[in-house]
């Protein structure tokens, strides 16, 4: 059974009663599960012999123009989907729960927040490292897992883990995607059967520059120009960004080095945003 903890107080009782020993392991989401979401919770049964997922749509991460309101919300499926999984317990929380009346602290990275997702979503990975070192707090894991789909999400966390000496170890999970190519996402349920079709093409681009590095182009531009130029196959895919970067700081690079590069991809398909990304190691 999986036991659900509907606000702090239920939450930290039932934390107090996990004995010394057992390693607790922690998926955050924010609902609408699909399968990328639940290997994270097979990742985290692995690792751990207690798990506990939890489902919050916070407000804080989403912008004014953002899905907040329209974000899916099937939670007896998901319950289902985590009883299935043998997932021991879920932490659901409302928002005034999370966010008395008067919070006002923040939580902010300010290095790996500022390229790609950040720059076009202000104040996004804010929320985010917010409502996370929350919930680290509240649960106190031994070990979260979270999914490479957003790889700069993982990286922002592990710096804030790491700065701020959050005892909790972190795991990333592989992108789980459909036969197609495209990455599973709670958003893609908003996509037309047409924006679907198309939808294959940021994971087409990600797979056309990656054979480009091996073939020998390392010029970082040039490298991004073949993936916009495959996203522009497309006339219903608007692209947002399409770059390649440092993988670990996410910072700016002239050519693919030593260290390998992060290929990250954010487009429009309609009023659906979509992102992916790809990590090339030193050798293609
Ligand atoms: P959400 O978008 O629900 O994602 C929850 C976790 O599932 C994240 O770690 C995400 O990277 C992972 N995930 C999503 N799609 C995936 C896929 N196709 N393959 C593998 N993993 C996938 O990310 C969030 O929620 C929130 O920002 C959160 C961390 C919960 C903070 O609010």
């Amino acid at each position: 059974m999986t036991l659900v903890l509907r606000d702090k107080a239920s939450l930290r009782a039932w934390r107090a009663k996990v004995t010394e020993g057992t390693r607790l392991g922690f998926v955050p989401t924010m609902g609408a599960l699909h399968e990328g979401h639940m290997s994270l919770m097979a990742r985290a049964r692995e690792a751990a012999d207690l798990v506990i997922a939890s489902i919050f749509v916070n407000p804080l991460q989403f912008g004014p123009n953002e899905d907040l309101s329209r974000y899916p919300r099937p939670i007896e499926a998901d319950i289902d989907k985590l009883e299935a999984a043998g997932v021991d317990a879920l932490f659901l929380p409302s928002v005034e729960d999370m966010y008395p009346q008067g919070a006002s602290t923040l939580v902010e990275e300010t290095l790996v927040s500022g390229p790609l997702c950040g720059a076009v979503r202000p104040g996004h990975f804010r929320g985010v490292t917010t409502v996370v070192l929350k919930l680290f707090n509240l649960v106190q894991p031994h070990v979260a897992v979270f999914g490479q789909k957003d790889a700069q999400q993982c990286a922002v966390i592990e710096r804030m883990v790491r700065d701020l000496d959050v005892p909790v170890e972190i795991l990333r999970g592989p992108i789980v995607r459909e036969a197609d190519g495209l990455a599973l996402s709670s958003r893609n349920v908003y996509l037309s059967a047409e924006d679907r079709a198309a939808a294959p093409l940021l994971h087409k681009s990600l797979e056309a520059v990656a054979e480009a590095y091996a073939a020998g182009e390392h010029d970082t531009e040039k490298l991004a120009q073949i993936g916009l130029s495959v996203l522009a196959r497309s006339e219903r895919i608007k692209a947002q960004y399409w770059e390649v970067r440092d993988p670990e700081s996410l910072g700016a690079i002239a050519t693919v080095g030593m260290r390998g590069a992060l290929l990250a991809v954010a487009a429009y398909l309609g009023t659906t945003r979509l992102i992916d990304n790809l990590v090339i190691g030193p050798e293609g």
